[in-house]
Parts: structure tokens; sequence; C-alpha cells
């Protein structure tokens, strides 16, 4: 019987899938992430084929060694993003990663939307204000905020989330859409009238609210950093549903306290789950727990692609979401 180890409970469905494929699933008894020294213990006291991981786990060489001692030749990461596995060693060693890259988009795109507009219409003081018995009643001039309409939207990194949300601020939004990637998305530019920009400070310079959707590497760590931050209106808000450490952290704590920005929202951190000193006291920031691909249905798709991923490793099928 193949060995799987699951560094972490996953929905059900997905556990079952392996079983009643003929998996001998290990899952994790832990109620938190494994630290590098569990994971190295697991595979160095057990004999697994593949592991299905998080993005919580640190998958480093020195992992990756004892997982190769294990036996394993697969790691499934329940998870679009993958910044967490050192892909390259793990391919050195001959252990093919995969992900779930369909999974997620329309998810996180929501999510990116609902802080974007929690962010423009100042809904946490505005809910802050009526529970502190401030409303005294309804005022022409009370509080009148900025509208979304007719403001550009600058996305950085325009794959399946990006264009995802480029499609809502669009078409439901009214927004203008400016966008840099590496590469040109014609989809974006014919559907939605997106204008590729040259470069990420053209962006920055431009659009009157930032969202950024890149992966995580050493190509985009501090993506947005001292220099370029400068570059941003002072009215402009910036969004971060992708990885925390594409911001310096410490430098938009900056920006925001001396109000060079007008906000951020940010459902990632630069240290996960710890913050930047200073970014909780501030009242220009929306911060949510990671959760931008939380919903019921998606987990379930996570789990259903991270298994299936196992499931035609080993039945030597074709691997759509091989990223080694
Ligand atoms: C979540 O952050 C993911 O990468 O799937």
């Amino acid at each position: 019987m193949i060995k799987i180890f699951v560094t972490r409970k996953i929905p059900e469905s997905g556990l079952q899938k392996l079983r009643s494929a003929g998996f001998d699933v290990s899952i994790s008894s832990k109620e938190r992430p494994l630290t590098k020294k569990e994971l190295i213990k697991e595979f160095a006291k057990n004999s697994y084929e593949a592991v299905l991981t998080l993005l919580t786990d640190q998958i480093d060489n020195e992992v990756v060694d004892a997982m190769k001692k294990s036996g394993i030749k697969a790691i499934s990461q329940f998870a679009v993003g993958f910044n967490n596995i050192d892909v390259e060693y793990a391919q050195k060693k001959g252990i093919i990663v995969m992900n779930t890259p369909a999974s997620s988009s329309e998810e996180v795109a929501e999510h990116t939307t609902a802080l974007m507009m929690s962010l423009n219409m100042n809904i946490l003081p505005m809910d802050t204000f009526v529970r502190k018995g401030k409303y005294k009643g309804w005022d022409p001039q009370l509080l009148r905020g900025p509208s979304l309409k007719g403001k550009t939207l600058g996305i950085i990194g325009v794959g399946n989330i990006g264009q995802y949300t480029a499609k809502i601020a669009h078409c439901g939004l009214n927004m203008h859409i400016i966008y840099f990637d590496l590469h040109q998305n014609k989809k974006i530019e014919m559907a939605l009238n997106g204008v590729r920009k040259e470069s990420v400070e053209d962006v920055l310079k431009e659009a009157d609210i930032i969202s950024l959707h890149v992966p995580l590497n050493e190509h985009t760590h501090h993506l947005i950093n001292k220099e370029n931050i400068k570059l941003m209106k002072k009215t402009a808000l910036l969004i971060n549903t992708s990885r925390g450490a594409v911001i310096d952290e410490a430098v938009l704590v900056s920006a925001l306290k001396e109000k060079r920005i007008r906000g951020a929202a940010l459902d990632v951190f630069e240290h996960e789950p710890k913050l930047a000193k200073g970014l909780s006291k501030l009242d220009n920031v929306i911060l949510t727990p990671h959760i931008g691909s939380a919903t019921k249905i998606n987990r379930e798709e996570m789990a259903h692609i991270s298994t299936q991923n196992l499931i035609h490793f080993f039945n030597g099928e074709h691997l759509d979401n091989k990223i080694n």
C-alpha cells in the first residue's frame, strides 16, 4: 500500500478520496502547522511515498532531504502558492511538486473586491461610529466618501485571480483597468479595455487602487518597497491578497502612519501570523487572517485537486499541476 503523509487535517472528502484509491493515509494529529523539526522527525521515523503539504509548512532543503530518505517521490501542495517549498531542490532530488492552480480564483477575487470596497467606503470606521452612538440622524453632509466608479484599478500580476478581480472591477464597478505583468493579457485588453503598463512603477504612479496578485519569489520579494511606495498617489489604496512579503511591511506601516497613502487592506503578512510593529494600531488599514480563499466549497475543491494530483501521479497519468 502506498503510504501518504498529510501534514494537517484537510476536508474529509479529500482524505476519503485517497483512502478509496487504496492509499494508506497518515494525518498529523496536531491542530497547528508542524515545525521544521517535527517534519524532519516524522520523515526520519516513517517511510512514505508522498506528502500532502500546506502553505504553512517550511519545506526547505533539509526537509526535502528528510523526505527523500523517507522514500517520498511527490509533494502535493494544498494551495495555489508554493513559495514555502524549495521546488528547485526538490527537483534536484527527483521529487515532483504539484499545486492547486485551478482553485481559489473567484474566491480570492471576491475577497479582494470586498477589501477594496470596504476600505474605500471607510466601512470599519463607519461601523465604529454607529456603535459608539455618534450617529445622530441622516445628514447630507455626513462622512462623504469617494466612489470607485471611474477610478483606476492597477493590478500587478494578471493570472487567474488578477484577471477575475479586473473583471469584477470593470464590469461590476465601472472602473478603469491598468496592469503590469511580464506577459501581455489580451483578454483583459480586449474584454475589459485594460491597458498594460511598462513597469510596476508606472502602475503605482497612475492607479487609484493597487491590487497585488503575483506569486512570491526572488523577483517579487519586496516588490513594493521604500523607493517605489513614494510613487503612489496620496489618495491611493493598496490591497494585498497574494503573499505578505511582496510588500516591505515596515515600509508600508511608515507610509500609512505618515498618511503618504490613504489606506491599505491586507489579507497576508510578511511574517505570518506576526504583524509588523505598529500595523494593528493604524486606523487606515483593514486586516484579515489569510482567508481570501476560505470558502467551504473552495476548501473542498482544494482537497479534491491536491489529492487527485497524487492519484494521477501514482497511476502514471498526465500531471496538469506539476510545477517542476
Ligand atoms: C492561498 O494563499 C493559496 O496559495 O492557495
